[in-house]
């Protein structure tokens, strides 16, 4: 994982917004988050997560034969933050593309990975990376709380056979695009002074929609790609939610019927960052030796469309 080095506390946001420590920790779970730098783009977090992720496989970054990047903050509107990403590693030569999916990029992303390997493909890369301080309202106490900035990659290479993705269970409703989404700069309301000046470039979310909906979709996708994988909740070592608010994650979790104790998190940390969260915490998750051989994992996340996604993977 990469991960900016400046800490935004809840204490400091008390400075910049009407809000409380208390309120975000009751709220959401979150404590503190990393904020990018103003010369640090996404691709940066990105090609730092991919360098190191490649060392831990043991690879050469130009020997991957494709470079996927989750992101719904990229670093320009064209070409693809991945080609960035390329750019920066000083390698090229693979394909390189990003997939748009919100907080389920990961997941997405991990999904066609796994069909790429399974179609003959021999290295490729996920990573989910996000500034999302850089799109964020900062006046807005409804969504500055709740974010924050870094990147998580992972290595997919055909399998033994025993360990791998089980199953997955992927899909979308953009009729619920309105719900959560960032109004200016693209097709639909291109820049103009007056997008700037109605602060129309940054996020927009409707909280409450949101969380029901994304309560039912990370659990519905979670129970339906235990299903396909012949696995049950006893089955499960830890499950990995997209980690947003832990309100969502703990109801998501209680309606798969998985014990809090095997539900890991790292939102009091590092807040939602979108595509990242999921990497990142699977990241540390493995770090602190929460994950063993042979271990059955779920993730399951939702994110702006609506997307939502879910995969059983044996470690
Ligand atoms: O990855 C996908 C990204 N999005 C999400 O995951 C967001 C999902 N939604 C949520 O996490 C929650 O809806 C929020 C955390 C955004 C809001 O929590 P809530 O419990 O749904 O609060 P609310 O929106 O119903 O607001 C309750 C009150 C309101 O005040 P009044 O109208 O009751 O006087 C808000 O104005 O809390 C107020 N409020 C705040 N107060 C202090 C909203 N934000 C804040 C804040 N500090 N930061």
């Amino acid at each position: 994982m990469c991960l900016p080095p400046r800490v935004l506390t809840n204490r400091e946001l008390e400075r910049m917004v009407d809000t409380s420590d208390e309120w975000i920790q009751e709220r959401t779970g979150i404590r503190e988050r990393r904020i990018a730098d103003a010369d640090m783009a996404t691709s940066d977090l990105c090609a730092g997560a991919v360098r190191q992720a490649c060392d831990d496989a043991r690879l050469e970054p130009a020997a991957l034969d494709a470079l996927i990047v989750a992101t719904s903050t990229t670093d320009t509107l064209f070409p693809s933050t991945a080609c960035w990403v390329q750019r920066k590693l000083g390698i090229k030569g693979m394909p390189a593309f990003d997939v748009s999916a919100g907080c389920s990029g990961f997941l997405y992303g991990l999904e066609l990975a796994s069909a790429l390997v399974a179609a003959g493909h021999r290295a490729v890369a996920v990573v989910g990376g996000e500034v999302m301080s850089k799109v964020v309202n900062w006046k807005d106490r409804g969504t500055c709380v709740l974010f924050g900035d870094g990147a998580g990659a992972a290595i997919v290479t055909p399998g033994d056979g025993r360990s791998g993705v089980l199953a997955s269970n992927w899909g979308a409703d953009g009729n619920l695009a309105p719900i959560l989404y960032q109004p200016a700069g693209g097709t639909q309301m291109p820049a103009s002074h007056e997008t700037v000046e109605a602060g129309r470039h940054t996020v927009h979310m409707e909280g409450n929609t949101v969380f029901k909906h994304a309560v039912v979709a990370m659990s519905s996708a979670a129970v339906a790609a235990m299903r396909d994988a012949e696995v049950t909740a006893d089955d499960i070592t830890l499950m990995i939610p997209h980690q947003a608010n832990l309100r969502i994650m703990e109801a998501a979790r209680e309606r798969c019927g998985i014990p809090r104790e095997r539900m890991y998190s790292v939102l009091h940390k590092y807040g939602n960052m979108s595509a990242a969260t999921i990497p990142v915490a699977l990241h540390e998750a493995r770090s602190e030796g929460r994950i063993h051989d042979g271990d059955v994992i779920v993730s399951t996340a939702f994110g702006t469309g609506f997307t939502w996604a879910a995969t059983v993977l044996r470690w």
